[in-house]
């Protein structure tokens, strides 16, 4: 087995945690890897010695970020619907029947090309695991194409039929559902291991989102749900009740709700991409923190609402506009998002642990938020590789 020794590490986060430190911060550090896992963390002075050394120059280093949500499998853009509402227009749920027609239309070798690049792109910035949604098919045979497409890139595959009432259903919900819990999701569930809804006023009432996850739950997919986004709503309740993965958006929360995720398991991934495209205001994080929540930060890279696949982008605003600290902030975008994923391989670096790790050109995590929009990633590892 290959063993490879990164030392001389300035800041090591191994999100291993102290009692005073979420972030189990190490400094003059070394990882071994052996093979895909990591074998050994400490000081590099007392670091073993084997032939394949990379020297970090002093460099920090973390767990590669895991981007719990994402929407990589579509055609087109939306460039002028992002550009009209910049000019002032609000944004719609309805917007994203523009993409389901861009992407019923595209090859599978289109896509499968564009999710190459995509992947590039995440690859690039810093991203290790990343977990991918259908919903831009909304017909049993476009469904099943997105979530085969999907499961070629990622094992983390979600069912997003009920992203929103296919055009063709507009005045028959009841059938739509029907099919989306019915054919269309006895189609996807070999390719997924989620089942999402998008719970909201213009997308799919709590009921309809429980009659679609117990489905896709009596499958063997675990829930997640898309909640709170565009206002307040039933979406971390009914998530919180069926003890989904995770609860993404979470914008617009009463204090109940604060309160259910509190005594959950259930994260609250924030995605805070989505109000700096939509204008929409940040979720508080500061808030859910200081309740106790779980929360993980994720791209939501989509071409309606936030076409950035940048994790560092969401470390910067979380700290700027939401109230996360620096380590709040690269917790939630590593450990936070294994989390919502249910992942402990990853997220960490710790023996055992997946050898998915990020040297920064910066000699600290916190230039992550403080020099935002700076390429900062010198060199990335995914199960024991360099990328
Ligand atoms: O996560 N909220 C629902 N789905 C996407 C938006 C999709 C779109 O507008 O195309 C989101 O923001
Ligand atoms: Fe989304």
């Amino acid at each position: 087995m290959t063993a490879t020794l990164i030392t001389n590490i300035g800041e090591l986060t191994t999100n291993v945690a102290a009692s005073d430190d979420p972030c189990g911060t190490l400094r003059d550090a070394a990882v071994l890897i052996e093979g895909s896992r990591v074998a050994w963390v400490g000081p590099a002075a007392s670091a073993p010695v084997v032939e394949q050394m990379v020297d970090a120059a002093g460099r920090a280093v973390l767990p590669g970020f895991v981007d719990s949500h994402t929407h990589l499998v579509f055609g087109g853009d939306r460039a002028d619907e992002f550009a009209a509402r910049m000019a002032g227009q609000p944004y719609a749920a309805g917007g994203i029947r523009t993409t389901v027609a861009a992407t019923r239309a595209a090859s599978d070798d289109e896509l499968r090309r564009r999710l190459a690049g995509f992947v590039a792109e995440l690859h690039a910035q810093g991203t290790t695991t990343f977990e991918i949604k259908t919903g831009y098919g909304l017909t049993v045979h476009d469904e099943t194409r997105l979530a085969r497409l999907a499961a070629e890139v990622t094992p983390e595959v979600t069912f997003l039929g009920a992203h929103v009432v296919a055009a063709e259903y507009a005045d028959a919900r009841d059938e739509y559902v029907e099919l989306v819990a019915g054919p269309m999701l006895a189609a996807c569930a070999p390719h997924a291991k989620w089942v999402d809804v998008f719970c909201e006023t213009g997308a799919f009432t709590a009921a309809e989102s429980r009659q679609v996850l117990e489905a896709g739950m009596t499958r063997g997919l675990v829930p997640r749900v898309h909640g709170n986004q565009l206002g307040p709503g039933d979406g971390v309740r009914l998530a919180v009740s069926l003890g989904a993965a995770s609860v993404d958006h979470c914008t617009y929360l009463s204090d109940d709700d604060v309160a259910a995720l509190a005594g959950s398991s259930t994260v609250a991934t924030l995605l805070p991409g989505v109000e700096f495209s939509t204008r929409h205001p940040y979720p508080d994080a500061r808030r859910l923190i200081d309740a106790g929540v779980t929360v993980a930060l994720a791209s939501d890279c989509n071409p309606g609402t936030s076409f950035t696949s940048s994790m560092p982008l969401m470390i910067a605003l979380a700290v700027r506009e939401m109230g996360m600290t620096v380590p709040e902030a690269v917790w939630a975008a590593t450990a936070g998002g294994a989390a919502a994923l249910r992942r402990d391989d990853i997220g960490r670096l710790a023996p055992g642990a997946r050898a998915d790790l990020v040297l920064l050109d910066a000699p600290s995590r916190t230039h992550l938020a403080y020099r935002p929009g700076v390429p900062l990633v010198h060199a990335v590892y995914k199960d024991g590789a360099r990328l």
